[in-house]
């Protein structure tokens, strides 16, 4: 394990320990699900006690595990692994992946070392005695083998006694209530800007968790924000249930027939978010608002804020409630904006989509039209968006 530096307050741990407090009254809150990899390529997933964090080291995740147990020699053969959490009392997710590092009687480290004799004091006799149980996997025979007299916290260590640490380096964490969000921990555990990405109709903020992951080299201090919409019906579909922003009324197109009650209300959702990364030491000038068709339209709504943004990224939109000027708040004047759109979307057609912003003349406004993209993503646009994204958000 590598004595990396740390930042001093990586995000996510403060929301792992927030979780912890919250689901203490849950005694299931400390079982994880660990997941590794056999020497045959497929994955290995058991459940495992949380033992708390290594001592000195916050991002090092420790549990406790027997040498004779298969892990061992998955990890030997390939160190990567991942626990998944499930805090039932906050719905809500925390993937942590990293490498592992089995702490063993023969492990010289001192940190570590110590880390596993104060692993060892802290089990309960009953805990302690497992280690003195005969081989696991094997039929369990004479019964008297598994009650000897447990080992006490002075007695010293087993060997079969292991300390797995998990140095995490990437974070995902997905809240279901009160709000169905999904957050993406800066690599670096920095958080100095954010990126609130909406998706499109009937789509989820998983559905753009490929887009944090492509650009994770370029903006290793931001943190990506991947809210759902709420599940309502759509008028246009005769009231078909979808993920959305806001209703599509039936002649949906004219401004007049637009649902500015729906979009209104996103739009509060929206500043609430940003209030929260404002809470985070993020203000509103370090967030790009982004977002794909009904997320773009939302995004460029945005722009009527009266905080000032980053950045406004629309991929496949249009803007939305042209009827009501200005387009744009005077905090947000000069902000940054690139409208994206593809000649063959069928879904917004372009002409669409120019129509809906040629009243909008502001310094940094740009429109870029990909030939052949239909209502999609694609490689240049990908190309783009990081260039787009690391001139906003490189602090
Ligand atoms: C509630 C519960 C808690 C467990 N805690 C641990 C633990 O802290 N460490 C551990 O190695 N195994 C623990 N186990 C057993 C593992 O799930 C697993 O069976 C064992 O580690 C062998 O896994 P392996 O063959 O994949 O190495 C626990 C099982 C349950 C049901």
């Amino acid at each position: 394990m590598q004595a990396a530096v740390r930042a001093p307050a990586a995000p996510w741990r403060e929301v792992l320990q927030r979780a912890l407090k919250a689901n203490e009254a849950c005694r299931h809150s400390r079982y994880v699900q660990l997941a590794t990899v056999r020497p045959d390529g497929r994955p290995a997933n058991r459940t495992i006690v949380y033992r708390g964090q290594l001592e000195g080291d916050s991002d090092v995740l420790t549990f406790v595990t027997d040498s004779r147990s298969r892990k061992i020699e998955e990890i030997a053969q390939s160190p990567w692994g991942e626990v998944a959490w499930y805090f039932p009392d906050t719905r809500e997710q925390l993937r942590l992946l990293g490498r592992l590092t089995v702490v063993d009687s023969a492990t010289a480290d001192t940190r570590l070392q110590q880390g596993r004799q104060a692993a060892w004091r802290n089990m309960s006799n009953a805990g302690r005695l497992q280690f003195l149980w005969p081989q696991p996997g094997e039929s369990r025979g004479d019964e008297s083998l598994f009650s000897p007299a447990p080992p006490t916290a002075s007695d010293p260590v087993l060997d079969t006694f292991c300390l797995l640490c998990l140095d995490v380096e990437e974070v995902d964490h997905i809240q279901l209530a009160p709000v169905s969000l999904r957050h993406m921990y800066p690599p670096s555990g920095q958080h100095k800007s954010t990126v609130i990405m909406l998706h499109g109709l009937g789509d989820s903020g998983i559905g753009w968790a490929f887009l944090p992951k492509l650009l994770a080299e370029d903006l290793p201090h931001t943190q990506w924000v991947l809210p759902n919409a709420a599940v309502r019906r759509i008028s246009r579909f005769g009231g078909q249930s979808s993920t959305a922003w806001f209703d599509i009324l039936p002649a949906a197109g004219a401004d007049t027939q637009q649902d500015a009650a729906g979009m209104k209300d996103t739009l509060s959702y929206v500043e609430h978010l940003l209030e929260q990364q404002a809470a985070a030491g993020v203000p509103s000038s370090q967030v790009v608002i982004g977002g794909f068709s009904q997320g773009g339209a939302m995004a460029l709504l945005a722009l009527r804020s009266e905080r000032q943004l980053a950045g406004v990224l629309a991929l496949s939109a249009f803007m939305p409630l042209t009827g009501e000027q200005p387009l744009f708040s005077e905090a947000n004047a000069q902000t940054p904006t690139l409208m994206t759109h593809g000649n063959a979307d069928q879904v917004i057609l372009l002409e669409r989509a120019q129509r809906s912003v040629a009243g909008l003349t502001k310094p940094g406004f740009e429109f870029k039209m990909y030939p052949g993209l239909a209502h999609a993503v694609r490689d240049d646009l990908v190309d783009d968006i990081r260039a787009f994204l690391t001139a906003q958000l490189s602090f």
